[in-house]
């Protein structure tokens, strides 16, 4: 099918440039799958224009050109100038395999995908899932079309909730708690931290501080501050006893992360954290100082920027403060560099929530100055919400990951039980694990990844519509028609014939490399999880309406393969988004 496409296209442009001239003519006009016909050219109207032609004289010369490719049953012109092309049904028979030729776009290119990427003496909570699960379906897809991906996660195991981390440990630490629950208590003793600090903020007369805000005037600032920015300045030195808590810090927390990654089923060839970077913070920031990239600017060190200069005025990004403390910008600086030295990537993706856009087009912008030429891209989405409101550590709306995929993984066996009574323990907890799992994920990856979700159990736990239990459905039912058909000592045989809902469903099939490939180019999965929806439905059609274990032998072997190629793609497309399907359900 993608050959097909380039080579309509091709022709196409070939003609419009015989009949009207080179001038305003791409190398390619754009055919594609549409609802309306089995391939649609939209060119005539974007082109007439250009070309000083109503749309209908291109139209015709598209069609004339189309009709002549072998592949081509009919092409007619369609409303304003739409070329409307049908495929000889041979054509689509003969070329079901194309099913799953994936292009190989990405041979021999680097993409560096920084995803999850959590915070240290946190717990993972559902804000976080949605990092982790995109990143993790576009690795996959981007090395499906041949990219050569690293994956890494940039920890945040760095920076200044340390200091108060190890002052709140010093004071407030129920070693039992600890013991039990390591990242719970570390949330706990640094909320209760910052509820002292407030309180003592108060108590001076000042403004309750914001997250992350570390410049006051020195009058306001609460005495458990200064103590804590005493240690960070002791721990950022290499003061031993410091540094083995925070050692403590990263390495609970990171055996927590592992365990949900393991439960996830997500891998990362990198974990390279902030405090890997911290060694060139010093260096890098001088060396930007150096070209020219950076600035002083009254005793800290900036990027500014120009509308003339950087394709837009932004407000300046802060590398080093007066007091020579770096930042999470520094950091990144230094990991833009690392990057490009390690890998050489033609681009670098990162994936974070919506709040963090304006830090990375501050980023861009310098890496750009930097002389960085790999394509840089901010894979931003909306944050989760709950009915309430946003997630926040602090507020105690937080609804924990490992709980969420434990009451996701109970509704699952639940509805299982009752879908298949028959079916043994064990194996009602296989499919509860994988249903429950691919629900929470599937809710993430098929929305649009900019727009606002919404967190309510009964969405993403449904098994209707559009979500990944319907597509496990879909699957088992497949898997087990097939295997009652093959009891029957039938086989799989060549498609021949084919009737409108075949055929509908040969032509969806056909689609999916370029479900792939456009999730590839633009990073939304969602894309992926529209097309298998819209090929589950188109079988469900075609399994309504014909019949396959009680065919006519070799109608039988054609449906049989038709069946088979289905569920492939379904696995293989679910596998794709990083979802596992069960073998019956
Ligand atoms: N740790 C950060 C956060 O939770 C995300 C880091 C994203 N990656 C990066 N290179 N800045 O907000």
């Amino acid at each position: 099918m993608l050959d097909l496409l380039d080579s309509l296209g091709a022709l196409g442009a070939a003609a419009l440039r015989e009949a009207f001239g080179a001038d305003g003519v791409p190398a390619h006009v754009v055919f594609e799958p549409s609802q309306r016909a089995d391939l649609q050219c939209a060119a005539a109207m974007q082109l007439a224009r250009a070309l000083k032609r109503p749309p209908r004289d291109l139209a015709a010369v598209l069609v004339t050109a189309a009709s002549t490719h072998p592949a081509v049953a009919r092409a007619d012109i369609a409303g304003a100038g739409f070329v409307n092309v049908t495929l000889h049904d041979g054509w689509i028979a003969a070329h079901l395999d194309d099913a799953l030729a994936h292009r190989a776009v990405g041979a021999g290119q680097t993409r560096v995908l920084d995803y999850s990427s959590p915070n240290v003496a946190k717990p993972m909570h559902i804000g976080h899932i949605r990092s982790t699960i995109l990143g993790e379906a576009l690795k996959r897809v981007l090395r499906k079309v041949g990219y050569a991906v690293v994956s890494d996660n940039h920890l945040g195991d760095w920076g200044t909730q340390f200091g108060k981390l190890i002052v709140a440990w010093r004071r407030y630490l129920d070693e039992a708690a600890f013991a039990r629950e390591p990242v719970q208590e570390l949330l706990r003793i640094y909320v209760k931290f910052s509820d002292e600090e407030k309180a003592q903020r108060a108590a001076l007369g000042a403004a309750p501080a914001k997250d992350g805000d570390d410049d006051d005037a020195p009058a306001a600032v609460a005495p458990l501050l200064a103590e804590a920015r005493a240690e960070l300045v002791k721990l950022q030195a290499g003061d031993a006893e410091n540094v083995a808590l925070w050692k403590r810090f990263v390495d609970v927390s990171m055996r927590e992360f592992d365990r949900m990654y393991a439960r996830l089923g997500v891998s990362f060839d990198v974990t390279l954290g902030e405090s890997f970077y911290n060694d060139m913070l010093a260096p890098t920031v001088d060396a930007l100082l150096a070209d020219g990239t950076a600035e002083p600017s009254q005793g800290a060190v900036v990027v500014t920027f120009t509308k003339e200069r950087d394709g837009e005025a932004l407000p300046p990004f802060l590398l080093r403060k007066a007091d020579g403390g770096f930042l999470y910008g520094s950091t990144d600086v230094a990991a833009m560099r690392y990057r490009m030295t390690t890998w050489s990537p033609s681009r670098i993706l990162i994936v974070t929530d919506e709040r963090q856009q304006l830090h990375f087009r501050q980023l861009f912008a310098t890496a750009r100055r930097m002389g960085v030429g790999a394509r840089l891209e901010h894979v931003w989405f909306g944050l989760m919400r709950l009915p309430e409101g946003t997630f926040s550590t602090r507020d105690g709306n937080v609804i924990a990951l490992e709980d969420l995929l434990d009451e996701a993984e109970r509704r699952a066996r639940a509805v299982a039980a009752e879908l298949n009574p028959a079916l043994a323990p064990d194996e009602l907890d296989a499919i509860a694990r994988v249903v429950g799992l691919g629900a929470v994920k599937y809710n993430d990856l098929s929305k649009d990844r900019q727009t606002l979700v919404t967190f309510t159990w009964d969405k993403a736990l449904s098994l209707q519509g559009n979500t990944a239990p319907y597509l496990q459905y879909a699957y088992a039912r497949i898997r087990s028609l097939v295997r009652k058909v093959a009891e029957t000592g039938a086989t799989m045989g060549p498609v021949g014939a084919l009737e409108p809902t075949e055929r509908a469903l040969v032509l969806t099939l056909l689609r999916y490399p370029l479900a792939v490939q456009e999730v590839a180019q633009t990073a939304r999965p969602h894309v992926l999880c529209d097309y298998l929806y819209a090929l589950a439905t188109a079988f469900s059609s075609f399994y309504g309406e014909l019949p396959v274990k009680d065919a006519a032998p070799e109608l039988r072997a054609a449906r049989l393969t038709l069946c088979d190629r289905v569920a492939t793609v379904l696995r293989e497309g679910l596998d794709l988004l990083g979802i596992e399907v069960p073998e019956r359900m």
